[in-house]
């Protein structure tokens, strides 16, 4: 697993643990990157399940076709999260870290919309950026290069705005010090240099749930 997997664990676990998902499902990692989220789902579906891992970038669907050999219940496939077309509805459709850097997040968070089944799940997991912390300093982030570095702030508005119910919110963020996963992946990310004695709070995720109306 890689290490935006590790310290962003928990509050993935927390939003699966929320949406109760069964066995069998079916499911859209949007933006899979390197599956690190397509995997842990394919853990709670189970092999009676399925797991699109969908991505723009036809590299990223070449590296999770390699790992999914593993794991037959992932499907990895190249696709825009704006134009989505599955061979079959899906119980959920999630993302994580992908809005943040979309043109128009709106067209990708209407574009799970649509794949979801009728009663279904869209989860989106987006940070907000400027929340982030060294010690007492704001975290020091290129926000140019980012598109919309606070849009888990957007979230409902969003969401209400694909005409979806938002039944639940809640913001996570890692925090660590000294020599932990926490910092390393901070030092990775960015240019920042944190002292023995400094707190990182890196940017907390808002996560929003949401239902299609059934
Ligand atoms: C920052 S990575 C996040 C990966 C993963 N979701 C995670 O949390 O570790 C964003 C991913 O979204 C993909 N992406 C960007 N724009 C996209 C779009 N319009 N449709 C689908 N995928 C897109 C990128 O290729 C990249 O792999």
């Amino acid at each position: 697993m890689g290490l935006r997997d590790d310290v962003y664990r928990r509050s993935l676990k927390t939003a699966l643990d929320r949406i109760d998902l069964l066995a069998g499902s079916k499911c859209a990692d949007v933006g899979a990157g390197a599956g690190d989220i397509s995997f842990e789902l394919a853990h709670w579906v189970g092999e009676t399940g399925r797991v699109y891992a969908i991505d723009i970038d036809p590299m990223r669907r070449n590296a999770i076709a390699d790992k999914a050999a593993k794991f037959t219940q992932v499907v990895a496939i190249t696709q825009a999260a704006e134009e989505l077309a599955l061979p079959e509805p899906v119980d959920l459709a999630f993302c994580r870290f992908l809005l943040v850097g979309v043109v128009d997040p709106a067209l990708a968070i209407a574009g799970m919309a649509k794949i979801v089944k009728p009663g279904g799940w869209i989860v989106a997991q987006e940070p907000v950026t400027s929340s982030g912390r060294v010690g007492h300093h704001p975290l020091k982030v290129d926000t140019e290069a980012i598109r919309h570095p606070d849009v888990g702030l957007d979230l409902v508005a969003l969401m209400r705005g694909a005409g979806l119910e938002v039944v639940d919110t809640w913001a996570e963020a890692p925090c660590g010090f000294g020599e932990s996963d926490v910092v390393s992946y901070l030092e990775q990310m960015t240019e920042a240099e944190v002292d023995d004695g400094d707190t990182v709070l890196l940017p907390p995720l808002l996560c929003a749930v949401a239902k299609k109306a059934g």
